[in-house]
């Protein structure tokens, strides 16, 4: 039984050594800032939420990241798990309460709620003719103004690690999460290498994923995702990052198998991967979990399959 089911991502926290520097690669990366303090950087998306990145001034490296729940009731369940901070008021911006929890790998976990909620932000009308419903925008020009990809949200988060399908069970214990997919390599499938994960909001339909955990050399955080507006969106975003000249392309644009998601993946200056992305499949809690073999799991469904690179990735 799980100690709470939270209800989607809210944010990851990095550690980087220049607020300016990382300010300056999240604007181009399609986030907008919502407050900055002498020593930390909290970037919004086009949704409500104050904050959907947190960036703390300091050498290099992934701190966390933070859930949501719906209500205080919820954070009084997870209060009582082992190794549990009790209900913090959240002292930064965007306010809240928390809980906090160390995960297995010495990484901060943070369950919240009551997140300052700011008026969303306007986004491009992209209405698109195609399909059955050629008349969307029947009689009017699509004129796109080009420009950063207007970021939505946090969406999820990929932890590499070792043991990654024994690690995955502490997530799915104290946060509720459930399984939507694992792959396995060698024909063997005791041999799991990646196990996707997304929150349990009964019958009303999440991301296919929220967490994932990966087999890998090193433990770290692989990639932080966030959901784009469209897939013009990510398209736009890729070339206003390209543009940039500065930022280290890493895998995309494509379509992965699992999820289903148009990606497209990016390096921060400090090597940490952000992703776009548009276009998730949506489960609900009747979805079964499926085991499948690395090469059909981890393929795209158009566009290169993923570098080894990306495979093998992890920032600590
Ligand atoms: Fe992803």
């Amino acid at each position: 039984m799980a100690h709470v089911k939270v209800t989607d991502l809210a944010f990851g926290r990095l550690q980087s050594p220049s607020l300016d520097e990382a300010e300056e690669f999240l604007l181009r990366f399609g986030m907008v800032r919502a407050d900055r303090t002498a020593d930390a950087l909290y970037m919004r998306g086009t949704d409500p939420n104050h904050h959907i990145h947190v960036t703390h001034l300091g050498p290099s490296r992934f701190i966390g990241l933070c859930f949501f729940v719906d209500d205080e009731d919820q954070l009084n369940g997870l209060a009582k798990a082992p190794g549990a901070t009790g209900i913090e008021h959240v002292d930064e911006p965007g306010g809240g309460k928390r809980v906090r929890l160390t995960d297995p790998h010495g990484y901060q976990m943070e369950v919240m709620c009551g997140m300052q909620q700011l008026a969303a932000l306007p986004v491009r009308d992209n209405p698109v003719n195609t399909g059955d419903n050629k008349l969307r925008r029947a009689g009017v020009l699509t004129r796109l103004q080009r420009g950063p990809s207007q970021v939505k949200r946090a969406a999820h988060a990929m932890i590499m690690t070792q043991n990654a399908r024994e690690k995955m069970r502490w997530y799915r214990e104290m946060f509720g999460l459930v399984c939507s997919d694992e792959v396995y390599v060698e024909g063997d499938k005791n041999k799991v290498i990646a196990s996707f994960n997304r929150c349990d909001r009964g019958e009303t339909y999440v991301d296919h994923h929220t967490l994932v955990c990966i087999e890998g050399p090193q433990t770290g955080i692989n990639h932080l995702s966030f959901e784009a507006q469209n897939i013009d969106d990510v398209m736009l975003g890729h070339q206003y990052l390209k543009q940039a000249g500065k930022y280290k392309h890493a895998w995309g644009v494509g379509r992965h198998v699992l999820g289903s998601q148009v990606f497209d993946y990016w390096n921060d200056p400090w090597g940490r991967v952000h992703e776009h992305w548009a276009d998730s499949d949506m489960l609900n809690i009747h979805a079964p979990a499926n085991l499948l073999p690395a090469e059909e799991g981890l393929d795209s469904q158009w566009g290169e399959p993923a570098p080894q690179e990306i495979i093998a990735h992890a920032v600590p």
